[in-house]
């Protein structure tokens, strides 16, 4: 239970708030007990004073006897001297102590209001007062209180014994409260720790409270993010692993179907023929699909290297414009170029030019005889928009947002002639996006498609 952070915070926790209650006790500590023997001294005085007050009216012995009597009995005790120091009396017998400071007192110093002799209560038995008795003027003799200092002693162990209470009161709720604290912070830590280490595991669903507002929730809210995307992620792995698999399967199915056929005896060299041509085409298009699959696999590990140049756009689209004549012409497909002459990217230009041929093969595959495939450049000062648009079929609403994904076809069935692996712009969008640029496709069915692509200048 006791982990290793929760202890340390805890530790941490319990150190400081010690620190800080032993400072604070120690100042309230001293203070009172100061002002506690400060009390006593004075209420030493005070007595001392009122005896002397009496006696300057009544200086005489049996005043004396009075005031002794009445000290005998308190915890106190009293001496009164003549002005230069001699007993005249004493309420309880004289200690050795007591007629130290006596004899080492210089009575002429003493003011009126009277004066502590003696105030060290840790070394001495006794601490005293002096109040001296003035008659009209005249110095007539003193009044000598001395109280044992085991009253002081006792009254400052009571609050230390008091103190000592609170103290150990103090560090117990201390640690209940520390306590509790480090497992408001640690608990959930220790949750999401188990959390991920499920998520490393295998684990694709883990559960945790994410409704805390602070960082604690907020990790919480992130490794919950985290599984639900490693669970996505896991899905469309499956997924692309049974698309490529299919994918794989029917033109081997072909291949396999064909070569049997060509086994047989009974065919003619003309059927064999077909036959062969028809195992080449489809292998052809595995080498493609696999070159195209490889392609990816290397984006997705980013050993994919961008080398970019400054090229001119309209030599790149001419480049395009030369490899595709033989399809445009087979398939009388009119094609039209706006491109300004000084246009330059800072591109890697084999890149753009496969992205480039990739549209357009799906623009000629989808463009009946007649109808225009047009390019049209322009930039601002920001970035370079090419549009590559044509008056083919169009493509449906509901397939435009998957036409990225890979291995996506709007025409489901593989057929032989539109012969696409659905490679095309996933392969595109990975080329643009590594030119920090984006990819947008627009399409109305019956109208054409027209492609964005914009590139940072
Ligand atoms: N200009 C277009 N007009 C109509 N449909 C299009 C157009 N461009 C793409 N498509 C549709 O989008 C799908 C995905 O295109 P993509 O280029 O990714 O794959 P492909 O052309 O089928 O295969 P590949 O390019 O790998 O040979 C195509 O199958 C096609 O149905
Ligand atoms: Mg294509």
């Amino acid at each position: 239970m006791f982990n290793k952070l929760s202890l340390k915070i805890g530790m941490l926790f319990f150190v400081f708030i010690l620190i800080i209650e032993i400072l604070v006790y120690f100042i309230l500590y001293t203070t009172i007990a100061n002002e506690r023997i400060e009390e006593v001294m004075d209420s030493l005085l005070a007595r001392a004073n009122t005896h002397s007050a009496i006696l300057e009216n009544n200086f005489n012995s049996s005043t004396m006897e009075h005031v002794a009597i009445m000290e005998s009995e308190s915890e106190y005790a009293v001496i009164i001297t003549d002005e230069d120091g001699n007993v005249l009396i004493n309420s309880d017998p004289i200690e050795k102590e007591m007629l130290d400071i006596i004899e080492h007192t210089d009575y002429e110093e003493i003011p009126s209001g009277g004066k502590v002799l003696e105030q060290r209560w840790t070394e001495r038995q006794y601490i005293a007062a002096d109040s001296p008795i003035n008659i009209n003027g005249d110095h007539h003799g003193h009044v000598i209180m001395f109280a044992n200092t085991n009253i002081v002693k006792n009254m400052v162990n009571h609050l230390s014994d008091q103190f000592v209470w609170i103290g150990i009161t103090t560090v117990i709720l201390t640690i209940i409260t520390v306590f509790f604290l480090s497992r408001f912070i640690t608990i959930p830590l220790m949750k999401m720790k188990q959390a991920t280490e499920q998520l490393s595991k295998g684990k694709t669903k883990v559960s945790l409270h994410t409704d805390r507002k602070d960082e604690l929730g907020e990790l919480a809210s992130t490794i919950m993010k985290l599984s639900n995307d490693l669970e996505r992620l896991k899905k469309d792995r499956n997924e692309f692993l049974a698309s490529v698999s299919h994918e794989l399967r029917t033109p081997l199915t072909y291949i396999k179907g064909y070569a049997d056929i060509i086994n047989k005896q009974d065919i003619s060299i003309h059927e064999r023929k077909e036959y062969l041509d028809i195992i080449r085409e489809e292998t052809n298009q595995l080498t493609v699909l696999i070159r195209n699959l490889f392609e990816l696999a290397k984006m997705d590990e980013n050993r994919f290297i961008i080398n970019r140049r400054k090229v001119e756009l309209r030599k790149l689209i001419q480049t395009v414009e030369e490899l595709i004549r033989p399809g445009l012409e087979e398939r009388n497909i009119r094609f039209s170029v706006i491109c300004p002459e000084n246009i330059i990217a800072n591109i890697d230009p084999e890149r753009i030019q496969q992205v480039l041929l990739n549209i357009l093969d799906n623009a000629i595959k989808h463009t009946s005889p007649g109808e225009t495939i047009s390019i049209r450049v322009i930039q601002n000062e920001m970035e370079i928009k090419i549009t590559i648009e044509d008056e083919g079929e169009g493509i449906p609403k509901e397939d435009l947002p998957y036409l990225f994904d890979r291995l996506y076809r709007v025409e489901k069935s593989r057929s032989r002639e539109s012969g696409g692996t659905g490679l095309g712009l996933a392969i595109a969008k990975e080329i643009i996006e590594s030119h920090e640029g984006r990819i947008e496709i627009q399409s109305k069915i019956g109208k054409g498609t027209s492609v964005n692509i914009f590139l940072k200048r």
